[in-house]
């Protein structure tokens, strides 16, 4: 009798039931969550390391009594676990914050201090506006020129051509998504950091939409910096930048004077979120469970994290598929992005839609009603939306995680069907 063991295939039922949000119900209804891209649900395990991290271990850093040292014992096991997360073994190089947004401002803030008039750096029209408004700022303040790489409108893809010719000597940074939180296009980000490395520009990825769904590699991938956000990945309410070692130990940074010199210290302004970041590691453990299963033999968390993604994409791939399909048998909605069901691996399972006569709002709330929940407007990645001339309204944007269904789909779908009525 053959006794290899087979690969438990992915679970969604009993992975949902991890899930105490999921079963929630709303006037009557179990609520469909495809709201994922602004946030993601989280399972028990999460919510049962905040509290009992408030409960038992709730301290200040750096003290020499039993909660201070299990407090940064925890601390520093959360960022272990992140190093591998994103594919670093120098866990002294994950900087924990309040979210991206406030990261990428304070980082922002840093660099500037190495540019000067006349150098350039590049953004792109893919991009959430925390990845474009903090280098304009900055660059307006020292005199340095902006250049923002154009997007095919056809596919929501990036242009790299453009990319190319906007890269040169001058350019001091290029900050470009992964993946975007509109449209759910995944960049080609090792050879995008290439391009920019070749002209010795400096690569910050914007990683918080690509983090749920795609394993992270920032060896790999050679960039520079790198930001997540912990509530997008099942997590709570906290920010995380990681950065090579040169740069976080040489780059000057705003801290006060009693606080340590030494990284990843030194960027971490004030107190951190230790509650959250304690349900942060527990929302990393429920991912290398994921793996755990999808993989036959006992296995380092780097292995458990690539393959809980590979188990994840496969079941997100296959919800997106369901679901162009269901759209394309409407001809009165648009989808924006990739929606050639050959070409499923670029892109997320984050699917942007237009309808001809109803605004998104509309749309959205028509949803709301029937207890489906998503978002409508631009998500703030407003480069996207002026880029193809969808501002004031925006989009539709149906945003899936590894948690939803094909029956929630099905339900989405009928909805649509609803509508023509
Ligand atoms: C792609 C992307 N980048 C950045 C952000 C900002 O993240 P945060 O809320 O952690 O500041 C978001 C939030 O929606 C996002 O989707």
């Amino acid at each position: 009798m053959n006794r290899e063991k087979t690969p438990a295939p992915f679970d969604v039922t009993e992975l949902r039931q991890q899930f105490p949000a999921l079963s929630q119900r709303r006037d009557g209804q179990v609520c469909v969550y495809f709201d994922g891209a602004a946030g993601t649900q989280v399972p028990h395990r999460v919510v049962d390391a905040v509290c009992r991290y408030l409960i038992e271990t709730n301290a200040n850093h750096g003290g020499v009594f039993a909660t201070s040292r299990e407090s940064d014992a925890i601390l520093e096991a959360a960022r272990r676990l992140l190093a591998e997360f994103l594919g670093t073994p120098d866990s002294d190089t994950i900087v924990f914050g309040p979210n991206m947004t406030t990261l990428t401002f304070a980082l922002s803030r840093s660099l500037m201090k190495t540019w000067k008039p006349g150098d350039e750096i590049v953004v792109t029209d893919l991009e959430h506006d925390a990845n474009v408004t903090p280098w304009v700022l900055a660059a307006r303040e020292v005199g340095v020129n902006v250049k923002s790489v154009r997007i095919n409108a056809a596919d929501g893809t990036l242009e790299l051509e453009d990319l190319h010719s906007k890269l040169s000597r001058k350019t001091r940074l290029l900050a470009v998504t992964c993946a975007s939180n509109a449209l759910g296009t995944v960049t080609p980000i090792a050879e995008i950091v290439h391009l920019a490395h070749q002209v010795g520009a400096l690569v910050f990825v914007d990683a918080v939409h690509y983090a749920p769904h795609r394993l992270i590699d920032v060896m790999a991938w050679d960039c520079d910096f790198l930001v997540c956000s912990g509530y997008k990945f099942f997590g709570p309410h906290v920010g995380v930048l990681w950065g090579k070692r040169e740069w976080l130990v040489s780059l000057p940074c705003y801290k006060v004077r009693p606080a340590p010199d030494e990284i990843p210290y030194r960027w971490m302004a004030g107190t951190q979120n230790h509650e959250g970041i304690a349900g942060l590691h527990a929302a990393l453990e429920y991912l290398m469970e994921i793996g755990h299963r999808a993989h036959p033999e006992p296995s380092t968390p780097r292995e458990c994290f690539a393959a809980a993604f590979r188990a994840i994409q496969e079941h997100e791939q296959e919800l997106t598929k369901v679901l162009l399909e269901g759209l394309a048998a409407l001809p009165e909605f648009k989808v924006w992005g990739i929606s050639d069901l050959t070409r499923l691996r670029e892109r997320v399972p984050t699917v942007a839609v237009t309808h001809r006569r109803l605004t998104p709002k509309e749309l959205a709330e028509f949803l709301a009603l029937r207890g489906i929940f998503v978002w409508h407007g631009n998500f703030y990645a407003l480069p996207v939306t002026q880029a193809l001339g969808l501002e004031p309204d925006g989009l539709l944007r149906i945003s899936m995680v590894h948690y939803n269904t094909k029956e929630e789909v099905y339900r989405l779908l009928a909805a649509f069907r609803e509508l023509r009525d």
